[in-house]
């Protein structure tokens, strides 16, 4: 009998995208597949891809179950993370398990929950039902560990924050030796919940920390890097946690194996604009800055005018991707004169297919938020990045970008256009640029060497967990 591994992703974008490419990788290996979204983002999934999106193969099945928050009017906004978070820990179990249950007797029984790391109720329903879970940590490994010593540093006292006058008088530059492969790091870098300065905060650091805690009885945690880039922090992970392994970059090693049938299933939860890579073929090699600031990420609507303005002023091409949900409680629209600054020198799109970007040769740098997936996107395309973390692992992932890998730069959170502006024109053409893109395409050379068959690391990761997989039983 094949085994069958139920995938289970948390319902945003950034994680759905890692977790179909695992659920793609383990059906070219011989696994049966149910991929389970929920009703909400299934929906958004056929009115962005159309129905081949979903229609699934009798190997390769598609499932929902619904989140239980009232139905957002406007599919193109990306549901409120508190929200989720609460519904996540609320509202899941019961679905869920009826879900496996249900899947087990009219299909074929499921012999492995992958679970986003996040999911944490979903260890409950294994054990109920006798089936394994193995993890997928979908963020950066670096922040896994930062995570890890939230408790310790609410604890030390060193966090929360007394108040917001810390963000400012110099206390985030306290320096952490606490983190193992992470020599160097400070407050300043460690995932921003554990502030308690934002709405939610508390409730997020809580919640992030719970779903840790439950990992430690899983079979196995999956990371979306590759040995090379982060052995180190892995190393240490895996005398913590369960035997942690590094399977990435996801998407490049789905481009090697996965096999045609399973092409037509996506996951973006936006239309592409497929118009910008005519574009792109149109400019000449590493010309181009690309701007994209994922899929949850919010600003003002000052912060996006000083980011046009800077970016318009380095005289560079660039591609920049506003979601229409960008800015915070009202419409992304630019102001006529910049729009005006703008034409011609750049092109704008609500969503875009970003693999594909930024590998595109005229891609010369991309300033990001420095989400997980856009940072090892970037890392294995060869693409030096400027960062304007905003939340979550971000912080962590750009410190790690600028300090242990010499490939990113780092933009105030109080953004100026000036110094966008100069920036922009250091990573296009500065020598710290230079230098920053050098040592980009020596980590994506090394990202391709993971991926290769026979040696490369992740290749042969691969091959532990599927028997892993395919052996163990609760
Ligand atoms: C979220 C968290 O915010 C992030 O910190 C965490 O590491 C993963 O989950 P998100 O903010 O959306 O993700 O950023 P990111 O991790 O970069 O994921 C965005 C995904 O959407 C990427 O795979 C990217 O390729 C894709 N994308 C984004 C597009 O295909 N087109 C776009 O225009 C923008």
């Amino acid at each position: 009998m094949k085994p069958h591994a139920l995938c289970i992703p948390i319902p945003v974008q950034g994680h759905i995208n890692p977790m179909l490419k695992l659920a793609k990788i383990l059906h070219s290996k011989g696994f049966l597949i149910t991929f389970v979204n929920t009703e909400f983002n299934h929906q958004r999934l056929i009115r962005s891809q159309g129905v081949e999106a979903v229609r699934g193969l009798s190997s390769f099945r598609f499932e929902t179950i619904p989140d239980g928050l009232p139905q957002p009017q406007n599919l193109d906004a990306t549901q409120d993370v508190l929200s989720l978070a609460q519904a996540i820990e609320e509202n899941f179990l019961a679905t869920f398990t009826t879900l496996v249950t249900k899947v087990s007797a009219s299909h074929s029984p499921v012999t492995c929950i992958v679970a986003d790391m996040l999911m944490g109720f979903t260890h409950a329903a294994a054990s109920e039902l006798g089936i394994p879970v193995f993890l997928l940590w979908t963020s950066g490994a670096g922040s896994l560990s930062c995570f890890d010593e939230y408790p310790n540093l609410l604890e030390k006292g060193l966090m929360p924050l007394k108040d917001s006058s810390y963000l400012v008088n110099g206390y985030l530059d306290t320096i952490l030796d606490c983190i193992p492969a992470m020599d160097g790091i400070s407050l300043k870098y460690i995932p921003p919940f554990i502030r308690y300065i934002n709405p939610g905060d508390e409730y997020m650091a809580q919640f992030v920390c719970s779903q840790i805690e439950r990992a430690k009885s899983a079979s196995a945690i999956f990371f979306n890097t590759f040995d090379e880039l982060d052995c180190d922090i892995l190393n240490t992970l895996s005398s913590k946690f369960p035997p942690c392994y590094g399977i990435g970059p996801l998407h490049v090693l789905e481009n090697k194996i996965i096999d045609k049938t399973l092409a037509s299933f996506k996951s973006n939860l936006w239309k592409e604009d497929l118009e910008c890579l005519k574009w792109l073929d149109s400019k000449e090699s590493s010309s181009v800055i690309y701007v994209n600031f994922g899929s949850i990420t919010v600003m003002t609507s000052q912060q996006l005018v000083e980011f046009g303005w800077g970016i318009a002023k380095s005289n560079y091409s660039f591609l920049w991707v506003i979601r229409p949900d960008l800015v915070i409680g009202e419409s992304a629209i630019l102001p006529p004169e910049l729009l005006v600054e703008i034409s011609g020198k750049g092109l704008l799109a609500e969503w875009c297919p970003q693999e594909q970007v930024l590998n595109h040769p005229s891609i010369g740098g991309f300033l990001t938020h420095s989400g997980w997936n856009s940072t090892i996107e970037s890392i294995s395309s060869g693409v030096p990045m400027i960062c304007w973390p905003f939340f979550g692992d971000q912080q962590t992932n750009c410190w790690s970008g600028c300090n242990k890998w010499g490939i990113s730069m780092e933009i105030d959170n109080n953004v100026t256009s000036d110094e966008v502006q100069k920036l922009v024109i250091e990573l296009m053409k500065g020598e710290k640029g230079n230098s920053m893109r050098k040592k980009a395409v020596e980590l994506k050379n090394k990202a391709e060497e993971a991926c290769s068959f026979p040696t490369g690391s992740s290749i042969a990761n691969l091959e532990k967990i599927t028997h892993l997989m395919q052996t163990s039983s609760k």
